[in-house]
């Protein structure tokens, strides 16, 4: 299904200059890896800079952010909205774990992002996981059966695409990115994150119908140049969500070049 997607998630990284020139970095590398599509999430204050900086972008690289308010304007202190961003960022992501745990971002309030801002054509990658780890290989139909309870992946995923037409699932992407894995350099491992994929995509399409054949899944968590290749060649994952090696060039370009040659069926 198209190619894989690869979403660099810059957290509050680099500095200004080093920002631009990441940016270029890939950009023109990127000009040579075309079977990929790749998203580079900035922080916000870097998105105009940085679109203006790769004005001759290849078609496969777009901006996103990393989190947009759900409304357009007003008296929302330190926020930002979509509007402020127009024709420069064609992604968000919604819902990291970072923004649930440190600003307390709750359910609700992740529905209504994700509604709002697939309602003004901003494509959202959601990002949902679990806090400790599944036992799939002693107990798979049991914790398989846990993640629709509350507090269970699916039923956070159920939560917050709640409030969203379903004409607009085709522009949502899962992210799965299980908690005890990101930044902790303790990766999930392609079996593991591809059977849990695997579950996410049953319950899309058992709930949501034909349109959830057009969503993406990707994997995130400890994601780097090493370990890329074991996710990108799982079926049941899309593309993969990036946040520390993001920000190493070299690491990032190769997770992009991985992707590419795995899409082509080359296994280099
Ligand atoms: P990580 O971050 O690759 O540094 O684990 C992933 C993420 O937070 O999206």
């Amino acid at each position: 299904m198209g190619n894989p997607l690869i979403v660099g998630n810059w957290k509050m990284n680099p500095g200004y200059a080093e920002a631009l020139a990441l940016g270029g970095q890939i950009a023109s590398n990127l000009e040579h890896i075309k079977e990929v599509d790749v998203v580079l999430c900035p922080p916000s204050i870097y998105i105009y800079p940085l679109f203006e900086h790769l004005k001759a972008k290849p078609n496969n690289l777009a901006i996103g952010l990393q989190n947009a308010y759900s409304r357009e304007e007003g008296a929302f202190t330190g926020e930002v909205s979509v509007k402020m961003a127009k024709g420069i960022a064609k992604y968000s992501i919604v819902g990291h774990s970072e923004r649930r745990k440190y600003f307390h971002e709750t359910s609700q309030e992740i529905a209504e992002k994700v509604a709002f801002l697939l309602e003004k054509n901003i494509k959202v990658v959601l990002c949902v996981g679990e806090l400790e780890k599944f036992h799939l290989e002693d107990y798979y139909d049991s914790e398989v059966k846990k993640m629709s309870q509350e507090g269970g992946i699916l039923f956070e995923i159920k939560q917050n695409i709640a409030k969203i037409k379903k004409s607009d699932l085709a522009n949502l992407t899962i992210a799965y990115e299980p908690v005890w894995a990101i930044g902790t350099g303790n990766a999930a491992g392609g079996a593991y994150a591809a059977a849990v994929c695997y579950v996410v995509r049953e319950f899309l399409e058992a709930n949501y119908g034909e349109v959830a054949k057009e969503m993406k899944i990707l994997y995130g968590g400890s994601v780097n140049d090493e370990n890329a290749r074991e996710y990108l060649m799982q079926p049941s994952i899309d593309g993969l969500l990036v946040g520390n090696s993001s920000i190493v060039s070299k690491e990032f370009i190769q997770i992009c070049r991985i992707a590419a040659e795995v899409k082509n069926g080359r296994n280099i």
